[in-house]
């Protein structure tokens, strides 16, 4: 099988430019360490737990692996800002996680105040430069503040496609990721796209355009290694193209609000998103919501899914999934370069 190489690849030392995106509430040790073993980068992510489920998540990916307590992690972990920043939390310590781990990235989103967090880590890591910072970005200003000010070492573009949160404002994938291109110099860091996307057709459409690599999120849902049930994998299977919404219905159910400004998130459209749009009491809307978990309804419960979620049929293995992206990939760039004359 050809290697495929990008500066991703090479920054990291993949065989496949691909990652799979840190998901609060989805994404543990067992995702991230099945992805990094078919030769991608997995993220665990750090959303709404405690720090001791944190740490149990990444002794997981460790034991998986089996890697040796001192020695350097292949997986990353993903923060989510805002959290970071609430008060009261054990920001220094959740981050010093993946520092002890040695993990080869973090990747930090949605925060005012993510500077602060690199700095931590950037002042606090054993060797410089060990820990790859990744920043995921929805605009192309806040690309170049990742870039100019922040010295991220990979941006990350989200489009509006993308399942779970992101800028309710974000240009298409296509346009965003055209455009931060445009200003990040040849020698820049690694430009990744994510958001909307599946498979490795689209991974060689975005390497044509420049990106180094892609990011996906929903179609890892679909693997028997990710924490959603065995029901919300059933609704995304069937769900087609134009069932996933752009909302803030589940973060009012949910009692999930902080977000910074101008952000919600794409899930598949149910009773909670009805009721919502159609303006029930949010104290109701929270009641039938916790009826819902307690029931495990779909119908209910939120079900995170990017744009791109009626091409996926069916569950398949974290390492499976990279293997089969690789080849597809692959084959679509002999395709497209044999078009040359
Ligand atoms: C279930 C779920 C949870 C997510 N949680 C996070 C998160 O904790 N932090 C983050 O930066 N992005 C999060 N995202 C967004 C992803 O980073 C990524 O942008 C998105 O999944 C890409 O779109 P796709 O799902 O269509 O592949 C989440 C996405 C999903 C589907």
């Amino acid at each position: 099988m050809s290697t495929i190489s990008t500066k991703l690849t090479k920054l990291l030392g993949l065989r496949t430019p691909l990652v799979s995106a840190p998901m609060a509430g989805a994404s543990g040790g067992a995702l991230a360490a099945h992805v990094s073993q078919g030769g991608a980068l997995g993220f665990i992510a750090y959303g709404y737990q405690s720090v001791d489920m944190l740490r149990s998540e990444v002794e997981m990916a460790r034991s998986l692996l089996q890697i040796h307590p001192q020695s350097p992690l292949p997986i990353g972990i993903g923060y989510l800002g805002w959290q970071l920043e609430k008060p009261n939390t054990a920001a220094h310590e959740l981050l010093s996680i993946a520092l002890d781990n040695n993990v080869q990235a973090v990747w930090l989103s949605f925060g005012e105040e993510l500077q602060r967090w690199i700095k931590f880590i950037r002042d606090s890591e054993r060797k410089p430069g060990d820990t790859k910072i990744f920043v995921q970005v929805t605009s192309v200003e806040e690309a170049l503040v990742a870039f100019n000010e922040w010295k991220a070492d990979v941006i990350v573009a989200q489009g509006i496609e993308a399942g779970g949160h992101g800028s309710s404002t974000a240009a298409p994938l296509f346009t965003l990721v055209s455009e931060i291109l445009s200003v990040i110099p040849k020698d820049g860091p690694p430009v990744l796209a994510t958001g909307g996307l599946v498979n490795g057709s689209h991974l060689a459409s975005l390497l044509a355009l420049g990106a180094s690599g892609i990011v996906l999120g929903t179609r890892f849902l679909l693997s028997p290694e990710s924490l959603y049930s065995a029901s919300q994998r059933q609704a995304l299977i069937s769900a087609r193209t134009g069932s996933s919404v752009r909302t803030m219905a589940f973060d009012y159910a949910r009692n999930t609000l902080g977000w910074p400004r101008g952000i919600d998130g794409r899930g598949l459209r149910n009773n909670t998103v009805v009721d919502f749009e159609n303006g029930l009491d949010i104290d109701d809307l929270r009641r039938k919501y916790l009826e819902g978990v307690k029931a495990n309804d779909p119908d209910r419960i939120v079900i995170w899914a990017g744009a791109g979620v009626g091409l996926m049929d069916k569950v398949q293995p974290a390492k499976e999934i990279v293997e089969e992206i690789h080849g597809e990939c692959v084959a679509h760039l002999q395709t497209a370069a044999s078009s040359l004359l």
